[in-house]
């Protein structure tokens, strides 16, 4: 059970989603390993939305917790996607509104929870759960649904058995999939925000929480 403390002021609201995120990525096994890429895309979610001025505290707990549906899921199915049959994908698919239920019932955050039911949405109206097509995603789901993809293609793809592709090479895809699944405005956007970061070797930051806030504290 998570105690939340009764807070309204918009901080507050963040720093609840907060708590709760170090409690689970502490004992909940499958979140442990989303952890960092969990940390990480809600520092390229901030920034991208920075950019489209809708920066706010339910963005930043939305980004945070994007994948926090997945704690119900065991570590087997998960982490072995190319095994999937339909019936596992079906599961794993559950995990954004899982996370909307968790982010209504448990932080209070509708706003935020649409957020999070939102980043497997795909612009031409091909994702899930809902299937929304272009704009009748939130523009906060489609930012998180590009830092995702770019984190996961960047430096997370332990759990798909790909190699990681360079910053170029992500980008490359990125844009390949603009349209059909990315809003490409918002890929191009992001893609001239973090050219203009100075990235150490992976090693050295991206499992640093200090060093993630470092990197993104002047952007
Ligand atoms: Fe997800
Ligand atoms: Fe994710």
């Amino acid at each position: 059970m998570f105690y939340l403390n009764n807070f309204h002021d918009l901080e507050d609201v963040y720093k609840n989603a907060e708590n709760l995120f170090n409690r689970i990525s502490q004992d909940n096994e499958v979140l442990r390993v989303f952890k960092y890429h969990s940390i990480r895309v809600m520092q390229f979610s901030i920034l991208l939305a920075k950019s489209v001025n809708c920066n706010d505290a339910d963005m930043k707990v939305a980004s945070l917790l994007h994948d926090i549906g997945k704690m119900g899921l065991s570590k087997d199915i998960l982490l072995k996607p190319s095994k999937l049959n339909a019936l596992k994908f079906q599961i794993i698919q559950a995990h954004s509104t899982i996370g909307n239920n968790i982010l209504r019932k448990t932080l209070h955050s509708p706003r935020a929870a649409v957020f999070v039911r939102d980043h497997h949405e795909r612009w031409d109206g091909n994702g899930y759960p809902r299937g929304l097509k272009g704009e009748e995603i939130s523009v906060q789901g489609r930012i998180i649904s590009i830092c995702d993809a770019f984190d996961t293609m960047t430096i997370d793809r332990r759990n798909y058995n790909k190699s990681l592709l360079t910053y170029r090479g992500a980008f490359a895809e990125l844009k390949r999939c603009s349209w059909p699944q990315f809003d490409g405005d918002l890929v191009e956007r992001f893609e001239k925000l973090v050219e203009k970061i100075n990235f150490p070797p992976i090693e050295e930051w991206a499992e640093n929480k200090e060093m993630i806030e470092i990197i993104f504290s002047d952007n």
